[in-house]
């Protein structure tokens, strides 16, 4: 039975495909050696155009990236539960005024074992976020179980924006019931532009956030 991993949020460029990437080649790689799919599911193929970018420089690749609908990924389900994880990178949106039924990132959503919410600082940012897992949280009434957790990223420590977003997180998680990686993702240039193939774990920022997480999911 694989476990389906979903970073998500309305918001654009809060770094799901980044972290998607971070984690997906960390957990395929040396120590951990994980099999492991990542499903695009989104329009934009951010997810699928860095991986033809990556086929052409090896042929070690060391996971799949195949392109799905939502829709795809509930009917191809049996094939994804082989791989141990399963990533899926979704659009960001929210399918407002639509029933549970109707909604396309919900049919994901509903299967995903962990949904991780990237948070950014920023006032805007932050709203957007907290928009975004209003709706999430509304899942709850037809699967209960269903586990979110917030994730920092972008984050620049010496910052009062950043500050206030450590103490808003202590906040929303009271408020929604639900809990965050403290070890937030810096930003760092070695964080922009990843790739599909390269595991950043040894790298101590990294490594502390990835530990946590794997602490998660595993
Ligand atoms: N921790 C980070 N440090 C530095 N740059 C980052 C970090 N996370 C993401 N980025 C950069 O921010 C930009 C947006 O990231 P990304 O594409 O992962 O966001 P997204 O949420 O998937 O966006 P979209 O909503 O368009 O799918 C990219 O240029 C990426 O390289
Ligand atoms: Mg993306």
């Amino acid at each position: 039975m694989a476990r389906f991993i979903c970073f998500a949020n309305q918001k654009g460029g809060v770094g799901k495909t980044t972290l998607t990437a971070l984690c997906a080649n960390a957990l395929s790689l040396p120590p951990f050696n994980k099999s492991v799919c990542v499903v695009d599911a989104d329009r934009q193929k951010s997810f699928s155009t860095a991986r033809s970018i990556d086929e052409k420089l090896t042929n070690k690749l060391p996971y799949k990236v195949v392109e799905m609908t939502s829709k795809e990924v509930v009917a191809n389900i049996d094939d994804l539960e082989q791989f141990d994880f399963v990533f899926v990178d979704v659009q960001g949106k929210i399918d407002e005024g639509l029933s549970i039924k109707q909604q396309d990132n919900a049919k994901i959503f509903l299967l995903s074992d962990f949904i991780f919410i990237p948070f950014v600082s920023g006032s805007f940012g932050t709203d957007a976020s907290i928009d975004f897992l209003k709706h999430l949280i509304t899942l709850r009434d037809v699967k209960p179980s269903l586990t979110v957790w917030a994730v920092l990223n972008m984050f620049q420590s010496r910052t009062k924006e950043s500050k206030a977003l450590l103490d808003e997180m202590k906040v929303i998680g009271r408020v929604f019931n639900i809990d965050y990686i403290s070890a937030p993702i810096g930003n760092l240039s070695a964080y922009r532009n990843v790739d599909t193939i390269t595991s950043l774990y040894s790298k101590d920022n990294f490594k502390l956030f990835f530990d946590e997480f794997y602490k998660v999911i595993k």
